[in-house]
């Protein structure tokens, strides 16, 4: 990792072990009276929102403070690009004050890439439209490893709105390193054919029964209208389809393990009952969430 972190993609094998390790070193601390460390001490940290978020930006902003690092978060809507000023003056602004790194989210896919071209400022990506999601890889993959000893060759589900999900190629990236088996899954308009050629050990189906079947994990993933222009597919009938119910838990391993990246959307891909389901680490995800961006924010910041 040169400077900041813009994707998984980028990253080898060994370098995604590092992040785990120091993840997984960080995640006894979130159970302690007092989480507060001093490595960051004296760094600051700004929080770039320019789309909607309640985990990963809370999740951010508390990594950061738990290392010691000074924090602020600022959302699209209350800033200068509501007047008209462009992305590039606004990152260069925000730059002039010698902030640490900068978290960024972002709707336009490469936006963090193109700006970490010319900014000295550590970028790190939390999320570029329907491109990556680096961090959310890393505490997914934190959360499978509390509930099997290793990732190799695991069968992991990810279904759902597959073609808009900047989680499920991120995750595509990070697990296909380990030799997971990877089987994705949604209706045809959402399933894009070429993810198959991503890395060896995925295949795809529009068939919910068959992706969980034997499944170790089963991902879901939300239906992401709001970057669906042109997309159509059958929206009352996806949950018929495509939500996930406990009939479909029978098929997979008994020990297997529900997860979605949040927000739910109850009734429309995960069944209510599902998502409350002993099995379902969908909690345990947030809360790794802040382990696996303590990693990141220490390898970028301290070093
Ligand atoms: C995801 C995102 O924003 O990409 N949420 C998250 O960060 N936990 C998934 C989504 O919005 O559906």
């Amino acid at each position: 990792m040169a400077s900041g972190l813009l994707g998984i993609e980028e990253l080898s094998r060994e370098q995604i072990e590092a992040l785990l390790a120091r993840g997984r070193y960080y995640q006894p601390m979130q159970a302690q009276s007092v989480k507060k460390l001093d490595t960051l001490r004296g760094k600051t940290i700004v929080n770039l929102f320019f789309e909607a978020s309640t985990r990963t930006r809370t999740s951010f902003e508390i990594a950061a403070k738990r290392l010691g690092a000074d924090t602020i978060s600022i959302s699209a809507m209350g800033s200068s690009l509501s007047k008209g000023e462009s992305l590039v003056d606004t990152l260069n602004t925000l730059d002039a004050m010698r902030p640490d790194a900068i978290v960024m989210r972002h709707s336009a896919s490469g936006a963090p890439h193109f700006l970490a071209r010319f900014l000295p400022t550590p970028i790190i990506n939390a999320g570029d439209g329907t491109h990556e999601h680096p961090t959310q890889a890393l505490l997914d993959a934190l959360t499978i490893l509390d509930y099997r000893p290793s990732l190799e060759g695991l069968r992991v589900a990810i279904i759902g709105d597959i073609a808009h999900s900047r989680v499920a190629r991120s995750n595509i990236h990070l697990l296909s390193r380990f030799g997971v088996d990877l089987v994705l899954c949604g209706p045809a308009p959402l399933l894009p054919p070429e993810l198959q050629y991503l890395a060896p050990g995925i295949t795809l189906t529009t068939n919910i029964e068959e992706a969980v079947t034997g499944a170790d994990v089963v991902m879901m993933l939300r239906v992401q209208l709001e970057r669906q222009h042109e997309t159509s597919f059958p929206k009352n009938e996806y949950f018929q389809f495509y939500g996930l119910r406990l009939e479909h838990l029978r098929l997979a391993r008994p020990d297997a393990i529900v997860m979605h990246p949040g927000p739910i959307n109850r009734g429309r891909e995960i069944a209510s009952e599902v998502a409350d389901f002993p099995r379902s680490v969908i909690l345990n995800q947030v809360e790794n969430g802040v382990a696996a961006r303590m990693a990141v924010l220490e390898q970028v910041v301290a070093h």
